[in-house]
């Protein structure tokens, strides 16, 4: 039995899709099941990472574990799940981490965050693994609203260029090490196959949906009172904008060949991701 955290999140049900595709049996955790929305094929069990308490029942049966987690909880929530896997001898544990964890001059919250949580889960003695993506091509679904109303995205930090990778590579890369032996002990950093700054994604989509769109590019306390205004906590709005400001550095535009080198398949393009949900900038969801 395969359980899967973060299940309701971008990545998680992403690897849900591809453990159902491989016909392996998944169980999910969220904090509200009524309004999880998975496939019947799950399992799904009622669990809070911040309950220790409630994570018992849910590994009870399971021997590998996609541990997903976010915000400034990341680290107590890793260390709970990793120590109740301990004890119920899960078998391995493969976590979703960040790509900056690895950048040893990264000192702004959420790598410190992730590396905590990292710390946590080679510290409970499981087998794991560590996929550390750079940023999503899925984040771009912020811009959705003002793509429809006014033809324009708004974002700080127009020049840095990011690697980003479509989730769907994640969950291919975490999928492999959860199912397949040699990835005990690995750290992924996982990337898409360009580097790409928010003006040339804007291009991109633009292309894509057939109309022109303008690239605004606003300040980075604009940016950080739009995403508390999406509905983001603010000290993971400050950590967030933090982490943007990154994407000016160098690492975080290093191409790496993970997707290709671990599934066999070359990572999808942002081309080939936007094309795939061009409908959410066009379509009122
Ligand atoms: N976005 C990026 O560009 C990027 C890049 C690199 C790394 N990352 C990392 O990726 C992770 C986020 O992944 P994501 O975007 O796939 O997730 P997400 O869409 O933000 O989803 C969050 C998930 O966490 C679950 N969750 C939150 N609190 C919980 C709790 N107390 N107990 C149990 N479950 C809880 C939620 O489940 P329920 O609500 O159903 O309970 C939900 O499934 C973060 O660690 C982030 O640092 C993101």
């Amino acid at each position: 039995m395969f359980l899967v955290t973060g299940a309701t999140g971008t990545v998680g049900r992403a690897v849900i899709d591809h453990l159902l595709a491989e016909g392996l049996p998944v169980r999910a955790i969220t904090r509200r099941p009524e309004a999880a929305r998975l496939p019947a094929e799950v399992e799904v069990v009622r669990a809070d990472l911040s309950d220790a308490a409630s994570l018992p029942a849910a590994l009870a049966g399971v021997d590998r574990v996609f541990l997903s987690t976010a915000g400034p909880e990341i680290a107590s929530h890793d260390a709970n799940l990793a120590a109740a896997a301990a004890v119920a001898g899960i078998g391995r544990i493969v976590k979703l981490s960040s790509g900056r964890a690895g950048d040893v001059a990264a000192a702004d919250p959420i790598p410190a965050w992730h590396r905590a949580g990292e710390e946590a889960v080679r510290a409970s003695g499981v087998a794991w693994t560590m996929v550390r993506p750079m940023g999503f091509m899925s984040n771009v679904l912020h811009w959705t609203g003002s793509i429809r109303e006014s033809g324009t995205v708004r974002a700080p930090f127009g020049q840095g260029r990011i690697a980003v990778v479509d989730p769907r590579d994640i969950a291919a890369v975490a999928v492999a090490a959860l199912t397949e032996p040699g990835h005990a002990g690995q750290v992924y950093t996982v990337t898409g196959p360009e580097a790409l700054s928010a003006a040339e994604q804007t291009a991109v989509l633009a292309e894509i949906l057939g109309r022109p769109l303008r690239f605004e590019e606003i300040t980075p306390e604009r940016a950080r009172a739009d995403l508390e205004r999406f509905g983001v906590e603010p000290e993971l709005a400050a950590a967030i904008m933090a982490l943007r400001a990154t994407a000016l550095e160098s690492f975080t535009s290093v191409v790496h060949p993970t997707v290709a080198a671990v599934t066999g398949r070359a990572p999808r393009s942002f081309q080939e991701w936007a094309f795939e949900y061009r409908a959410k900038f066009t379509a009122a969801q």
